[in-house]
Formats: structure tokens, sequence, C-alpha cells
């Protein structure tokens, strides 16, 4: 084993502060480098976390660099690009932020960059480290809600920004279920975008997963609940967020509220990437799991482009609500772009890609 692993992070924006903690808190683990385009975003990245080298480019940072940890910490049209640039350099494991990427079609290629050059791919679905989440997981293997027959989550910003976590959450907090079809709808009448991605106004997906339990999943209907879900069983009722479980069986007969604490997700994760370099695990957000709940995304987006039921695995690589919009079976009926992280960006676009 190297003394201390390298590792360098690429995106010194809000969210790189979660991986600069986890690196940071394992002896092991030196932030090395970073790299934005940005000046005043390298500048107080730099200054915060003591790391002096900066770059503007990312692949120069690679080149000279030669990390064996790599943190993709961008907007998430750049995730599939920018890991499987990072891959073809062959360090010993990239973390890419969520959602995996925008299309299956990329998610595939940077699955199929990692194992090309041997590189472990994990995406930073950081809340299957949340000790609630967990402890739900327990539970519902324990049986304390009996068999699963539903869950319901809702969220916003479109799906593919926190109903990734919240699909991520049906399939691990019932032990990894895969989903085996999916019938959705989507609304989309005005121009919106989030983080420079096409997204619908309103959604609505039902997924059926291969544990014969039903999700449904609402965004921006009924009014969003970014951390969690309500679990229906043949036996009792689980409801989750990140801090807290509350659960409702038939023997108990009651609600029982369990706070649960423990280490921070972005530390329990970066620990677990380290252990999966040394083979002493798995990670649990390893790429396959990270392209799971794009998978389900997508499947939603080509149910409502299809109007059929959707069986999964999904066979269309590339964005289906991108193929409606540009095909005009989707049309904007309120005209003007907008992104509803416009204000991530800085300087004077108020788009991204401006000049
Ligand atoms: N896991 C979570 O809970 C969670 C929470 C927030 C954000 N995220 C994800 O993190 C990603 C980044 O979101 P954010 O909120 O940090 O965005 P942000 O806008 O705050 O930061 C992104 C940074 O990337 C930089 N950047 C742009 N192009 C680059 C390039 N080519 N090379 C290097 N850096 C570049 C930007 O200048 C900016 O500083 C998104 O995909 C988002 O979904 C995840």
């Amino acid at each position: 084993m190297a003394d201390k692993y390298r590792a360098v992070i690429a995106g010194c924006g809000s969210m790189s502060h979660g991986h600069a903690l986890g690196y940071q808190s394992m002896e092991n683990v030196e932030v090395v480098a970073i790299a934005d385009p940005v000046a005043e975003a390298r500048a107080n990245f730099g200054e915060r976390y003591r790391v002096k080298r900066q770059y503007e480019d990312f692949r120069q940072m690679l080149d000279e660099e030669r990390p064996d940890i790599v943190s993709i910490v961008t907007w998430h049209r750049l995730h599939a690009p920018m890991t499987i640039a990072a891959c073809a350099r062959r360090p010993k494991a990239v973390l890419c932020e969520k959602p995996m990427s925008v299309s299956l079609g990329d998610c595939d290629e940077m699955i199929v960059a990692a194992r090309r050059n041997e590189v472990k791919l994990a995406i930073a679905h950081q809340r299957r480290f949340n000790p609630a989440w967990n402890e739900a997981r327990k539970l519902i293997k324990e049986g304390a809600i009996g068999r699963p027959r539903q869950v319901v989550a809702r969220g916003g910003q479109g799906l593919l920004n926190d109903c990734s976590h919240l699909l991520d959450m049906m399939r691990y907090v019932q032990g990894d279920v895969e989903a085996d079809w999916v019938m959705g709808n989507v609304e989309r009448k005005t121009d919106r975008y989030e983080r420079d991605i096409r997204i619908e106004d309103r959604s609505a997906g039902i997924i059926h997963f291969n544990n014969g339990a039903l999700g449904l999943i609402l965004q921006e209907l009924d009014g969003p609940n970014y951390q969690g879900g309500i679990f229906y069983g043949s036996e009792g009722t689980l409801e989750l967020d990140e801090q807290k479980v509350r659960l409702l069986n038939s023997t108990t007969g009651k609600w029982e509220e369990r706070v649960v604490q423990g280490e921070d997700p972005s530390v329990a994760q970066a620990r677990e990437l380290v252990e999966w370099i040394e083979g002493k695990t798995e990670h649990r957000g390893r790429a396959e799991n990270g392209r799971a709940a794009v998978e389900i995304i997508m499947a939603i987006y080509e149910s409502a482009r299809m109007h059929e039921v959707v069986s999964l695995p999904l066979k269309t690589r590339t964005s289906p609500i991108d193929l409606m919009v540009e095909s005009g079976a989707l049309p904007v009926e309120r005209p003007g772009r907008y992104d509803i992280r416009a204000f991530l960006l800085r300087g004077e676009a108020m788009k991204p890609g401006e000049v």
C-alpha cells in the first residue's frame, strides 16, 4: 500500500466539500490537487482545505498528478466525459457524483471505461451510508413490516436530481432490489432545465421491483420531501427520512420512533472507497447501482414517449425526454429557457454555455 493515497477533486463547488471532508478525515488519503475553470472556486477551496496544487484544466491535472483517487464533482452532463477521461489515466478509483449521468448510454460507456482500465468506479449516492437508511434496510430485512408491498417518495427539481437519490433509496432500503417494469408520464410546458439538463415540470412513475413491491415516485406533485419515503408492508409501515425511522407493525400495534446517529455519510463513503481499493469490501455505491437509478428514470421518460409499460433492461440508450422535445412530441407551450440552478453560475452568464 502507498503511504498515502493521492486524491484529486474536479469541481470546487457546493458538493466538493463533502468529498474534501471524506478524504481529509482519513489518515491514509491526501487531497493533492484540485481542478476548476473558475479561479475564485479554486482559490476558496484551496485556502479552506489547504490544497496548493490547483489546475484550470482537469486533464492536465490528471496527467501531471497521476492520482490514485479521482472525485468528479461537476454538473451531471460532465460526469461521463470526465469519468471516462479519468479512467483512461488508470487511477485506482473514481468517485463520481450522482446522478451517474444523463443517459443510459453514457452510464454504459463509463462502466466500459472503468472495466477496460481496471478502475473501481463508484457513484456518490452517499445517502446509502446514512444511519437512518441503514436502520430501515436492517428492519425490512428482519421482517419488521412483513413483505414489502409499496414504497412512496416525493421529490422535485426533475427526476435526475433529487429523485435519483429517492429511487436509489427504494432499491437500497429493500436490499438492492431490481426494477423489472416501469410506467410513467411527464408534463413539460415550460422550457425547464436543471444544471443545464432538460427536465420536466412534473412527472410520476410506477416501478415494479423484483421482490413484488411497487414504487411510486412523484416529482413536483404533492409537495417534495427530498429525504426519504414511506414503505408499506404486509405487517407494518415504515417512514424514513435522513434522521429517523418511524415504525408501526402488527406486533407492537403502535408507532415507534428511532432517531439514528452515526458517522457522516461522506466520511463513510470515502472510507469504503479505500477499503474497496484494498480489496476488503465492495463499495455499496458501485457504478451498477448508480446506473440502476438512471435506468429507472430513463424508463419513466421512455414510458411517456412510447405510451407503454417499459420492461427492463431498458433498450433505449439516449435520453427519451430529449427525444420527445426534439421530435416535437413534447412542445414547450410557455417559451423561455430557464435553469432552476442558475444561481450556481458564477460571473455574468445566466445560462450555462453563454459567453
Ligand atoms: N450527493 C449529493 O447529495 C449531492 C448534493 C449536491 C450536488 N450533488 C451533485 O454534485 C454535482 C455538482 O453540483 P454542485 O452543486 O457542486 O455544483 P456547483 O455549480 O456548485 O459546482 C460545480 C463546479 O464544477 C466546476 N466545473 C465546471 N466545469 C468544470 C471542469 N471542466 N473541470 C472542473 N471543474 C469544473 C464549476 O466551475 C463549479 O465550481 C452535481 O452533479 C450534483 O448532482 C450531489
